[in-house]
């Protein structure tokens, strides 16, 4: 009888070798100590901390997270304790951690971005970074950075030059065609695209007619957005060669696979922590055990098996 092998899970995005292709994203997992006590951290492919700028923010006017039919609102405003504080109080506990960490940040202008990027280049124990580009550009009115394809592309390029760490750059769904806007990623020097952030949204408490959410408009995660995000996640495929990792209202090994069949090398889990913080395992099982029903030896046999449009 032939010995029994465990599926190989392991994918590569840039030059981060990750052992299973599970992420859990960022926003959703703080800045993985608080997550300690209810999985082994090391079984994961990587771990992104919440978005981190050059200085603290202290985010938006509560509340700031609303639920709604599948899915919640947040308007979290980004709050961090900035570049300094991340770097002293924070990234420490990695040095404990074997899964990739990989840093997810942002800026406010392009320099920003650049600076940042060069900061962290310095740092050891970093796999990569995960460059938000869901924010709005001071310098520019306030645009969000990710909605301009051209702005996009510039920034990407300068960002690419400030760092030797694997670039993947976090796309915006509030957009009109995400393909075109990923394709301006891969032409700027992204490593890799992610996606989905959040979807721009809001709710209404009709008995005090104000706005659930602080800042009336917040950002939709979780299962309603998910066969949106999937099939943004198809249309990028056909539209870049560089690795994309999907995300949005991932919740079981299932959805999962779905994303990767659509052309996702990688996933994230975002919502579903705040749910179930061990989602991330339960993923990871369920993929091995379909990869072996399936006969399949690794699961780079899976990505992208949908059919090309
Ligand atoms: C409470 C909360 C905070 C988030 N904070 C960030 C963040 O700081 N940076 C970022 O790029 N994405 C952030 N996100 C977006 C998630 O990483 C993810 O892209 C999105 O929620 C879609 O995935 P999901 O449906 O699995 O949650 C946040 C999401 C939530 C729910």
């Amino acid at each position: 009888m032939k010995s029994f092998q465990s599926p190989d899970l392991s994918v590569k995005i840039g030059k981060i070798k990750l052992k299973n292709p599970v992420i859990v994203a960022s926003g959703t997992f703080g800045f993985g100590e608080e997550y300690q006590d209810f999985l082994n951290l090391n079984q994961l492919g990587a771990i992104i901390p919440k978005g981190i700028s050059l200085t603290p923010m202290i985010g938006n006017a509560p509340p700031r997270i609303f639920e709604t039919a599948g899915g919640i609102l947040n308007s979290i405003g980004l709050q961090n304790p900035g570049f300094e504080e991340f770097t002293k109080k924070k990234l420490p506990f990695f040095q404990h951690v074997k899964s990739n960490l990989i840093i997810n940040f942002f800026g406010h202008t392009k320099k920003e971005y650049i600076e940042l990027a060069k900061r962290f280049d310095d740092i050891p124990g970093i796999s990569g970074l995960e460059m938000n580009i869901s924010c709005p550009n001071v310098k520019q009115g306030g645009i969000i950075f990710g909605s301009d394809p051209k702005m996009v592309y510039h920034l990407v390029y300068s960002v690419r030059k400030a760092t030797k760490l694997t670039l993947i750059v976090k796309l915006s769904p509030n957009v009109t065609d995400i393909s075109c806007v990923a394709k301006k990623a891969e032409d700027g020097g992204a490593d890799a695209v992610s996606l989905v952030n959040t979807f721009k949204a809001m709710a209404i408490n009709i008995n005090s007619r104000k706005p659930e959410l602080g800042n009336v408009m917040g950002g939709l995660s979780g299962p309603a957005i998910k066969p949106i995000a999937l099939r943004m996640v198809w249309e990028v495929s056909q539209n870049v060669k560089i690795p994309i990792i999907g995300m949005g209202g991932i919740m079981n090994a299932e959805d999962a696979i779905e994303f990767i069949l659509a052309g996702a090398s990688a996933i994230q889990i975002g919502t579903a922590n705040l749910i179930n913080p061990r989602t991330g395992i339960q993923v990871i099982d369920g993929i091995k055990k379909y990869l072996i029903q399936n006969k399949m030896k690794r699961i780079k046999e899976l990505i992208g098996l949908f059919p090309n449009a």
